[in-house]
């Protein structure tokens, strides 16, 4: 039995998790020290106070919303040319690095893989990762450089995913040289009481801490400390499943630069004013976004003197950072948002349970809950059909699905 087996138990009790040990003794050698690795390393003390969380209900009522400024791409006449030309220097001077989150679990797409690996049907068959590859490479080559690209995983998908990057030769990328894969931290899932749950495999069942843990991920796997030493000072930090994403934009570059922000954001104008997305806006004075289930029928609809909507602009996951936002964000803990989901697990009696609801909480960190950290930052419309083709769901569901990413990347790019 392993020495730490007492204090182990010990702190289970204290916190009254000790059924996390019911299947201990039949496990692999190997698997009971991951066990106990895994309990260690559990902060009991933050799960418990997650778990009182789910039972508050959560008002917005106190906070003060109202709209923040942003400029539209194609509305800056003369400074279009002088934001450009700074950016392009900025990226001439290889200050330019791009982070990919590729952390999360696609649930909703359903595809058996880690989702940057998923060929949404294009003639070529490339998948995300690829497209998105294409992409880098090509602007890079426009500014003489390679830009650097780090990949974020997470723990269940991170093997699959350096795999199909060295199945593929890295797409042309040098492995730790100028790509680079970290995985983001994880939270325990837990039941309705509070008791964190075993998964299928014996082991605790962890889940990914959502895209908000970007930051601390990219500090404590000496992300920030590599983009240093490479001269890096502006990272473009976006999600997996836009294939229209543009990681890569002067433009954006020479706002943040000539304004002296340390974030910059795109955004698209909203669809309409009930779409379920999360809108630009300032809480408390200070830059955030507003989830669509926490804005006001009268906010959705409210329109400034052009007839724009005030709270109009969506965040698409399209944001630049300047590295010291980063080290900042990456120091400061993010709120955790509750999740209701459907879990497989093995019950306290050593069943296994295959829910058809959900049943279990799963905790997430947001990325735009960091905005709170900066005074201001500056907001960049850009144009839908150029720079947002989401993949989301499966093409049953009509809309974000591959289906409707491939149209848009193919017009785009004008491949019919
Ligand atoms: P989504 O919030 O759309 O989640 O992620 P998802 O995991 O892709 O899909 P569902 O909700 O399970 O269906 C937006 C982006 O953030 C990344 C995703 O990989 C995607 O690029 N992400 C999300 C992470 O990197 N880590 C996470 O924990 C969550």
């Amino acid at each position: 039995m392993d020495k730490n087996f007492g204090e182990i138990q010990a702190l289970l009790k204290k916190y009254n998790q000790e059924h996390l040990l019911n299947g201990y003794e039949q496990l692999e050698e190997s698997k009971k020290q991951e066990l106990l690795n895994q309990i260690e390393k559990i902060d009991f003390e933050l799960v418990n106070f997650l778990y009182q969380s789910t039972k508050k209900e959560h008002t917005f009522g106190q906070d003060e919303i109202t709209p923040i400024n942003y400029l539209d791409k194609y509305k800056l006449n003369d400074d279009y040319k002088y934001y450009e030309s700074i950016g392009k220097k900025a990226i001439k001077e290889g200050k330019l690095a791009a982070v990919t989150m590729a952390g999360g679990q696609g649930t909703r797409l359903g595809h058996d893989g880690p989702k940057g690996t998923y060929d949404i049907g294009l003639d070529s068959h490339k998948s995300l990762f690829e497209l998105l590859s294409d992409d880098l490479k090509e602007q890079g080559k426009k500014y003489g450089v390679t830009i650097p690209w780090f990949i974020m995983t997470s723990r269940e998908n991170n093997k699959q995913t350096v795999e199909f990057f060295e199945r593929h030769k890295f797409f042309g990328y040098q492995k730790d040289k100028n790509i680079f894969f970290f995985n983001q931290g994880e939270l325990p899932m837990m039941d309705t009481e509070g008791k964190v749950l075993i998964g299928e495999d014996g082991l605790v069942k962890l889940a990914a801490n959502g895209h908000g843990g970007i930051y601390e991920a990219l500090v404590k796997n000496h992300m920030v400390e590599k983009m240093k030493q490479l001269g890096i000072e502006w990272v473009f930090i976006g999600g997996v499943d836009n294939c229209l994403v543009k990681m890569v934009d002067p433009v954006l570059m020479g706002i943040a630069i000539d304004k002296g922000v340390t974030v910059a954001c795109k955004s698209v104008v909203k669809a309409n004013p009930q779409e379920k997305v999360g809108v630009f806006c300032r809480r408390n004075g200070k830059p955030n976004v507003i989830e669509y289930t926490e804005i006001t029928d009268e906010m959705a609809h409210a329109t400034d003197k052009h007839g724009e909507l005030l709270y109009g602009e969506s965040h698409i996951l399209c944001n630049l950072f300047n590295v010291k936002a980063i080290e900042r964000m990456g120091a400061t803990p993010l709120p955790y948002h509750m999740a209701y989901k459907k879990a497989k697990y093995i019950d306290k009696e050593g069943n296994l349970v295959v829910p058809d609801s959900p049943n279990a909480y799963k905790f997430e960190a947001f990325l735009f809950d960091a905005f709170g950290e900066v005074d201001d930052m500056a907001i960049l419309r850009v144009k839908r059909e150029e720079e947002f083709a989401p993949v989301k769901n499966a093409d049953s569901a009509g809309v974000d699905c591959p289906k409707t990413a491939r149209d848009l990347y193919k017009k785009f790019y004008h491949l019919d």
